[in-house]
């Protein structure tokens, strides 16, 4: 967008006072960085040198070389932390998981080489500094070149660049990087010129983005190299801004800091697995989180809200939370709720809550800088906001005004903003949405955020600029939301939403993939948005149904819809200039397909549940790229306007005007269409029909889908005849800490006879009154249960507890099973 039209945009959405401060701000950041980067020369370009001291140390080695040093360190036997220095010793924000036993390394030297091993990695150190990683069939996973640290000076003193570049296998797939606007594999093939740099540095697309934005909110300097001939995950512990790219060579270029990466290789599962285990997995999330949320910015008054609340009820729509948008706020501040227009939220969170549905309500980090505001004063007392050089908060204007920022690097920062929820809590809130919290500000030109070299953070005690702090400013503002929760609501789990973030933000808060553009490329684009997410450790995310800003067609909106009924996190939102947008607003027959998807989310609850607790014992991502289920399959590495929930469902999103059947290209083993129950046959391409009420969905044979409706817990059942299927559903009270369940069933096919058995573990009381068995393909005639014939009431079986079930019976696809 030109600067013209960014112009117009800005005047519009800001009222005058923001528009001055948007204007003067840059101006005192473009002279602050002037005054910190004046001169800057180029001083080396330095490579490795020769190697002059190796050693093994207790589970890795330790090089010498002329100019950098380098620690090789294994922590688990398929995860090594590898280290050049030198460079700041980053703080470990992102790390979960700072103790690892010691691992079983072998350490060997030859003329060119050094070759650390455990059981499943070699690391190969060569005499220039490059490295290469291999598995154990000793196939070559990645190869480094030796890093390259430019040094530049300016009047602050030395600058530090890290150059790190790897050859990428010919037909390796990139994915990972947090929130792109990009294809799933963010690698480029071809052109060198036309190689997409993807920027490392949390960013406010400032009120739309499109495809090719770059950066966007949320940066995670993680990637996964997938080939046929093994996987690996890259994860750099650096927040400094950076460039990375894709083409022959990966390449990643700091700004500063360490070069302190850790390298993982294994299925992508595993790699998942490792991921998470190194930066954490997400909590449990409470269970109303996976119904649906509706919010706008523009609800402005309490009665907009009951007049909202009203819909749902005249329309039948089921709805979980209400989100509460700046219009909420009095005169856009922190922490305050507009006494005039919210005069008595507390007796509508409770008439809310009542009703199931939960008030969410949004913070931007922004403290609006007065001496009248006591929030301000109190801040500064305390000395806790974010320095210019001369010891002054740094100052910039977003919504309250002219605003000073928490600097969350603090710990006292983080502890006086976390006393600040209580408020809130009290009032009825349930939970909280962060947002603005790149840290961005207004700005009519450059970079929305404040003066990278100029601003000065606490970073525990040690000091640091905005450059090593800027990324992780979301994730920290996040950690104290989630303590906030944590101790004023021992009894409930936290549930925060946060646009920035980084590497273990999965730890406290879901995301959203912010303002994306309403129309049918923004629409096609959130797919793989949330996919790489999820690949970069970010399990719940969703994008808002419709888009940011303008106003979608009915069909465009419906068909946003139907995918985000399958997404993690489920709500409609829209710009406070947007026509109304809720499910009845486009009239029939949008709003009874709507229902009709929003019933079926519900219904699917059980599984979205389980699938929740799964990812906390895996940190394995709810929506997962088709590849998920079939690596091997290159057909599949490019595939974006598709995903797996879970491994039992594959949703096929229609993102094109008008189209009324697409097609797909599907993993391994076989399919049932959920629609109709007609089996596909996999690693295949087929064409699905989408009329306007419906959008293809397909279930994997093996699978049991659990569902639930009227208290009666449904297992639909698909079976396979080649694979035992298997169904897990976790139960407990939906929120807090108390007793929980995990229901197991295996489903087994034996000749003529399918057998279902169904084990219980976990002492929370089984919370349905009945369950009902349905079977998909297949058509029973004779059915025991417990070893007691029944009566055969067809493809339903409604049964109270039970250990097994047996049918006698056929196969409907019996030409695939033969
Ligand atoms: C930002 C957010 C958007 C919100 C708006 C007003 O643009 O991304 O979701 O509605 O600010 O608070």
């Amino acid at each position: 967008m030109d600067i013209l039209n960014k112009t117009l945009l800005n005047l519009r959405t800001i009222k005058l006072r923001r528009f001055f401060g948007s204007l003067l701000y840059p101006l005192q950041r473009d002279w602050l960085e002037r005054q910190f980067l004046k001169p800057q020369t180029l001083e080396a370009v330095e490579e490795t040198g020769e190697v002059y001291k190796a050693e093994a140390t207790k589970s890795g080695g330790q090089f010498n070389f002329q100019h950098f040093e380098l620690e090789i360190c294994f922590l688990s036997a398929d995860l090594v932390r590898v280290e050049w220095k030198p460079g700041i010793l980053p703080i470990a924000y992102g790390i979960s998981r700072n103790a690892w036993p010691e691992v079983e390394t072998t350490f060997q030297e030859t003329e060119k080489c050094w070759t650390i091993s455990s059981s499943q990695l070699k690391v190969i150190v060569n005499v220039d500094g490059s490295l290469k990683f291999q598995n154990s069939l000793r196939l070559t996973l990645r190869e480094e070149l030796p890093p390259q640290r430019q040094t530049k000076l300016s009047h602050l003193g030395k600058e530090e660049a890290w150059i790190h570049q790897a050859k990428l296998r010919p037909e390796e797939h990139i994915y990972g990087l947090g929130e792109r606007a990009a294809p799933l594999n963010l690698r480029t093939c071809g052109n060198e010129e036309e190689t997409r740099t993807y920027r490392m540095w949390n960013y406010d697309a400032g009120g739309i983005y499109g495809t090719g934005t770059d950066p966007l909110y949320l940066c995670i300097p993680v990637y996964l190299g997938l080939h046929e001939e093994g996987s690996y995950l890259i994860f750099y512990e650096n927040s400094f801004p950076a460039n990375f790219s894709f083409s022959n060579l990966a390449r990643a270029e700091f700004e500063g800091g360490m070069l302190r990466y850790y390298f993982s290789a294994g299925s992508l599962p595993q790699l998942l697995e490792r991921y998470t285990e190194l930066t954490g997995r997400p909590p449990l999330p409470p269970r109303w989180t996976f119904g649906y949320h509706q919010s706008r910015w523009g609800y402005e008054r309490e009665a907009a809200l009951r007049e909202v609340v009203k819909g749902f009820e005249t329309y039948n729509i089921p709805v979980s939370a209400l989100h509460l948008d700046i219009d909420v706020l009095d005169n856009f501040r922190a922490f305050t709720i507009d006494p005039d227009r919210f005069p008595h939220l507390p007796e509508l969170a409770a008439e809310l809550a009542a009703k199931g549905i939960r008030l969410i309500t949004i913070i931007n980090p922004g403290v609006r800088a007065s001496r009248k505001n006591k929030l301000f004063e109190e801040g500064r007392a305390q000395d806790v906001f974010c320095k210019l050089p001369n010891g002054k908060p740094a100052i910039a204007s977003v919504w309250a005004g002219l605003s000073a920022f928490p600097d969350f690097t603090n710990p006292q920062a983080r502890h006086w903003w976390s006393r600040q929820y209580e408020y809130l809590l009290d009032l009825g809130i349930t939970g909280f949405w962060h947002d603005m919290n790149e840290p961005g500000v207004f700005v009519l030109w450059g970079d929305p955020s404040l003066p990278p070299h100029a601003t000065w953070h606490s970073m525990e005690g040690r000091g640091g600029d905005h450059r090593e702090a800027h990324n992780f400013y979301g994730l920290l503002q996040a950690e104290a939301g989630y303590q906030a929760l944590c101790e004023y609501q021992p009894q409930r789990r936290p549930f925060i939403v946060s646009r920035s973030g980084w590497a273990g933000l999965q730890r406290y808060a879901w995301t959203w993939t912010g303002d994306i553009i309403t129309s049918w490329e923004g629409l096609r684009q959130t797919i793989p948005t949330v996919l790489n997410l999820g690949l970069s450790g970010i399990a719940y995310s969703g994008s808002d149904i419709g888009g940011f800003k303008g106003h979608p067609s009915a069909e465009l909106y419906l068909r946003w819809f139907q995918v985000s009924c399958f997404m993690p996190f489920c709500r409609t939102h829209s710009a406070n200039n947007t026509k109304p947008r809720t499910p009845w607003s486009f009239g029939e027959p949008t709003l009874g397909i709507v229902r009709q998807f929003l019933q079926l989310r519900y219904r699917l609850m059980p599984y979205f549940y389980t699938l929740a607790w799964e990812s906390t014992q895996t940190g394995h991502p709810l929506v997962r790229p088709l590849f998920w289920a079939d690596q091997d399959n290159p057909h599949l590495w490019d595939i974006d306007d598709a995903f797996l929930l879970g491994d039992a469902l594959l949703v096929a999103a229609i993102a094109e005007e008008g189209a009324t059947s697409r097609t797909i290209i599907l993993p391994k083993g076989n399919w049932y269409n959920f629609w109709n129950d007609e089996l596909l046959e996999g690693e295949k391409q087929v064409k699905l029909k989408a009329p306007l009420e419906q959008i293809p969905i397909l279930v994997k044979a093996g699978s049991i889908l659990p569902m639930e409706e009227n208290n009666q817990l449904i297992l639909h059942l698909y079976p396979s005849a080649f694979l035992t299927s298997q169904g897990q559903v976790y139960s407990d009270e939906g929120d807090g800490y108390g007793e929980s369940r995990c229901d197991r069933f295996y489903l087994t096919h034996n000749q003529d006879f399918l057998e279902l058995i169904w084990k219980q573990q976990g002492d929370y009381v089984f919370p349905y009154t009945s369950v009902q068995l349905y079977l998909h393909g297949f058509e029973p005639q004779q059915v025991w249960v417990d070893g007691d014939e029944v009566v055969n009431q067809g493809r339903c079986l409604d049964l109270e507890i039970f250990e097994q079930v047996r049918w006698q019976g056929m196969f409907t696809h019996s030409e695939y099973f033969n």
